[in-house]
């Protein structure tokens, strides 16, 4: 279905355009599962795994989180970690998500975990894949959500360091969707991890990476070059390079921007000044996504209404080409993003 932009929309007034974004069915493509962790259940946790915690109350872990940047939030986020111990934990932190992405018509979820986060405190691989398969398998049987699981390189560790974190998944290579690369971005280039992704193309695993949040368009193009990227997960500093774009736009490389994520680590000043507008316009193959929902405010469809609120040029077709997006950058089979499509469509005819 072909939507264009302007004068229909015009007939969507605004409760009816948030209903719309609400009920659409999408896919997330770019949700971390440990940045889904709510602070009631962190403490909840904390109390089950006799984990003490430096914030006193929900309350004041909450108040902890207002963020000036990447490496601010990654702190906080890498110290609510710390309660996930047991593969229980990684099931009901599984299933939190899963239970909210659905009330949001999530139909299908490529999630990112960042086993080094676990591992480094003595937790084992099993531990943590058995949890979130487990709840995979669960929340197809109760939503009928799809997914998969996206194993992340913690990029400020050392390219040792992700090997040996390969070598401890390779057991577990078909319960893997593919690896990405997150954390620190400034500093720590795509080049840094070439040869670990090449051996895990090798193992047929696919290969998306974190570029262009805070770092420069030119680790854009380093993870496409050097790590053969099918997604960009953010990636929103591209429009600094024009060639970049035309490039992202003809190799129809998908970029899983996360604008409430952008708001709280001020890589932008507002909602009202984010650069999606820019990336649509440019023929680019934009999804919105969550990040971290438990952090920055919102889950999927808080970003989509926070995000047209602020910028009421994007109307029902700019909805409609997000969620269709988000259909084509999964990496499910296209008999599945043909039936997603149709339900889209169907609920797109009826508006
Ligand atoms: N960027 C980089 N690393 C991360 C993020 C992010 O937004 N969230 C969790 N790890
Ligand atoms: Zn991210």
């Amino acid at each position: 279905m072909q939507f264009t932009c302007a004068p229909e929309d015009a007939a969507f007034s605004h409760a009816p355009l948030m209903a719309l974004l609400c009920r659409m069915p999408k896919a997330e493509l770019h949700v971390h599962v440990e940045g889904t962790l709510e602070p009631e259940l962190i403490f909840a946790l904390a109390e089950r795994n006799g984990v003490k915690l430096p914030y006193a109350s929900v309350d004041a872990l909450r108040a902890a989180y207002a963020f000036t940047d990447l490496q601010s939030f990654l702190d906080v986020y890498y110290a609510g970690a710390n309660v996930l111990l047991h593969e229980a934990d990684f099931f009901d932190m599984a299933m939190a998500y899963f239970r909210r992405a659905a009330a949001d018509n999530v139909v299908h979820a490529e999630l990112f975990f960042d086993p080094q986060t676990h591992t480094e405190r003595g937790v084992a691989f099993v531990t943590m894949i058995n949890g979130l398969t487990r709840a995979s398998q669960q929340a197809e049987q109760q939503w009928g959500i799809t997914s998969g699981w996206i194993l992340c390189f913690l990029r400020h560790r050392s390219e040792a360091a992700a090997f040996e974190t390969l070598a401890q998944a390779e057991p577990f290579r078909a319960l893997l969707l593919g690896v990405g690369l997150d954390s620190s971005e400034q500093g720590h280039p795509p080049e840094k991890f070439t040869r670990v992704f090449a051996r895990c193309r090798a193992l047929g695993l696919r290969c998306v990476a974190h570029a262009g949040e805070e770092g420069p368009p030119a680790y854009i193009a380093g993870a496409l070059d050097a790590l053969q990227a099918q997604r960009i997960d953010h990636g929103v500093r591209c429009l600094e390079d024009a060639a970049l774009v035309a490039r992202l736009v003809a190799q129809r490389v998908p970029l899983t921007v996360c604008p409430l994520s952008n708001l709280k680590l001020c890589v932008v000043p507002s909602l009202a000044a984010h650069p999606l507008p820019a990336l649509l316009e440019a023929g680019l193959c934009v999804t919105l996504n969550s990040d971290d929902p438990a952090y920055f405010g919102g889950y999927i469809n808080r970003n989509f209404t926070d995000t047209f609120t602020a910028l009421p040029q994007l109307g029902a077709a700019h909805a409609y080409r997000l969620a269709d997006n988000s259909f084509t950058a999964s990496f499910a089979p296209p008999e599945r993003q043909a039936a997603w499509r149709q339900r889209l469509d169907r609920l797109f005819a009826a508006a």
